[in-house]
C-alpha cells in the first residue's frame, strides 16, 4: 500500500515520528510512504530540530507555505498539496492532530478521491472559537478511517453518525514518542545556568490566540503566575506567536525565565523534573498525565477530558484566583494523583500498522 503522511507543525512531528519508525521497522508490512511537510512551521526550533532528534527522514517535499492568516495559510496548503498529490497519487493520505495542515490536506485528498485516515480523530472541545476545533470537525466529517485515543473520542465520532467499523481505538501515538524518548532526554542549559533543582521550578507554555494575542491578557496571566509561584521560579520556552506579543509589551520578570523554544528531548527533561506545568497546549496535558506531573491548564475546556478524570490535569479557565490557589496546592503537595489512560502505552503505532496492513 502506498501512503502519504502529512505533517506541518511541531505537534505533528512528534506523532508522525512514531508511525514512521514503526513502518520502517516492519518492511514485511508492505507500506511505502511519502512524507509531505507543508511548511506551516519553518523555524529551526519548531521544525528541523524535531526531525533530527526524533530521527524522522527528510520529507520528500516541503510545500513551504509559511505563516499567514487562517484562510491564507489553509488556502496555500490546499493549493500546493493538490499539485503534489496529483503528481504523486497514493492509496491513502494519513493526517494527524488538528492543525491547519490536517484539515487542508484532508479536503484536498477527498476531492481527489483519495482515502484519508485521521490519527487522533474524534476529540472535541466544542469551542468553535479555537481554529483547531474547526479543523477537527471538518477533518472528521471527511475522513474514511479514524484512529482514536480514548472512548470519549469514539463516542463523539459515533454520535456524529460515523459507523463503528471505521473507528479504531488504538491509543495515543504522542505517548509512543514519549516512551521512546525517556532514555534520550537531554538537560537544557537553563537547568545549570539558573541552578534549578528537581521539583524546584515550574514550566510555562502559552501560545493559544485566546491567551496570547491580547497583550493585556497575556500580561495579567504572567503577573498572576509570578505572584502564585511566590519564592519559586518558572521556565517559559516562548513560542514565536507569543514572543511577538511579549516584545510588544516589553514584559520582564526575575522569577519567570524566558527561553527560546526547546527541543523535544530538552522539553521533556524540563517537564519531568519540574514541580508542575502551567499551559494552554493540548499535547502537554497528555504528556504531564503520563509523567505524573501536575498540570494547570489555562483554558475553559479541553478536548482531552481523560487527562482530568484520570490524569493530573485541571482546567482553570480565565480564573486567575484559581491559578494562584492551584499553585498553592502543588506547593503543599496536595495535588491529585493520576493514572495513565488505557492504551497510552507506547504501542499505538504498532496497532495502527497492524490495522493498515490488514486493509
Ligand atoms: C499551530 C497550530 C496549533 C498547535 C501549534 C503548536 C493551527 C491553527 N494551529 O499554532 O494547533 O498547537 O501550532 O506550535 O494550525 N511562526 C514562526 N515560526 C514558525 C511558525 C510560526 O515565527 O516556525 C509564527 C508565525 O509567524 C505566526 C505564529 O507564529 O504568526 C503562529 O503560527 P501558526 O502556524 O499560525 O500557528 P501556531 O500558533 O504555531
Amino acid at each position: 500500500m502506498k501512503i502519504t503522511i502529512v505533517a506541518g507543525a511541531r505537534p505533528n512531528f512528534i506523532k508522525i515520528a512514531a508511525l514512521i519508525r514503526e513502518i520502517k521497522m516492519r518492511p514485511e508490512a508492505g507500506l511505502h510512504f511519502r512524507l509531505v511537510h507543508t511548511g506551516q512551521h519553518y523555524d529551526q526550533k519548531l521544525s528541523q530540530i524535531f526531525f533530527e532528534e526524533l530521527q524522522i527522514p527528510a520529507p520528500d517535499v516541503n510545500l513551504t507555505v509559511g505563516s499567514g492568516s487562517q484562510a491564507e495559510q489553509t488556502g496555500r496548503i490546499m493549493i500546493e498539496f493538490e499539485k503534489d498529490l496529483i503528481a504523486n497519487p497514493t492509496d491513502m493520505v494519513i493526517v494527524v492532530g488538528d492543525v491547519n495542515s490536517t484539515m487542508a490536506c484532508t479536503i484536498v485528498a477527498k476531492k481527489l478521491q483519495t482515502k484519508v485516515a485521521h490519527i487522533e480523530a474524534g476529540i472535541r472541545s466544542f469551542d468553535y472559537s479555537m481554529p483547531e476545533e474547526v479543523n477537527r470537525i471538518v477533518t472528521d466529517a471527511l475522513a474514511d478511517y479514524y484512529f482514536t485515543t480514548s472512548s470519549y473520542a469514539n463516542d463523539n465520532l459515533r454520535l456524529s453518525g460515523i459507523d463503528q467499523s471505521r473507528i479504531f481505538f488504538v491509543g495515543n501515538i504522542m505517548i509512543d514518542t514519549l516512551v521512546w524518548a525517556k532514555d534520550r532526554i537531554k538537560k537544557p542549559d537553563v537547568i545549570d545556568t539558573r541552578s534549578l533543582k528537581r521539583n524546584g521550578y515550574y514550566v510555562i507554555t502559552l501560545h493559544r490566540p485566546s491567551n496570547v494575542d491580547n497583550v493585556a491578557k497575556l500580561r495579567s496571566i504572567l503577573d498572576s503566575i509570578e505572584a502564585g509561584i511566590e519564592n519559586s521560579v518558572a521556565v517559559f520556552p516562548v513560542h514565536p506567536r507569543t514572543a511577538k506579543n511579549l516584545d510588544q509589551c516589553s514584559w520582564k520578570s526575575d522569577k519567570i525565565i524566558l527561553v527560546d523554544p526547546l527541543s523535544y528531548f530538552e522539553f521533556i527533561y524540563l517537564v519531568q523534573h519540574s514541580a508542575g506545568a502551567i499551559t494552554d497546549s493540548g499535547g502537554i496535558q497528555e504528556e504531564t498525565t503520563v509523567l505524573g506531573i501536575p498540570c494547570i491548564t489555562l483554558r475553559p475546556n479541553t478536548e482531552r477530558p481523560e487527562t482530568i478524570s484520570e490524569g493530573t490535569n485541571e482546567l482553570i479557565g480565565d480564573d486567575l484566583q484559581k491559578l494562584v490557589s492551584s499553585l498553592n496546592k502543588i506547593k503543599t503537595g496536595t495535588w491529585k494523583n493520576g493514572r495513565v489512560p488505557a492504551l497510552w502505552d507506547g504501542r499505538t503505532a504498532e496497532r495502527i500498522v497492524d490495522i493498515l496492513t490488514g486493509m
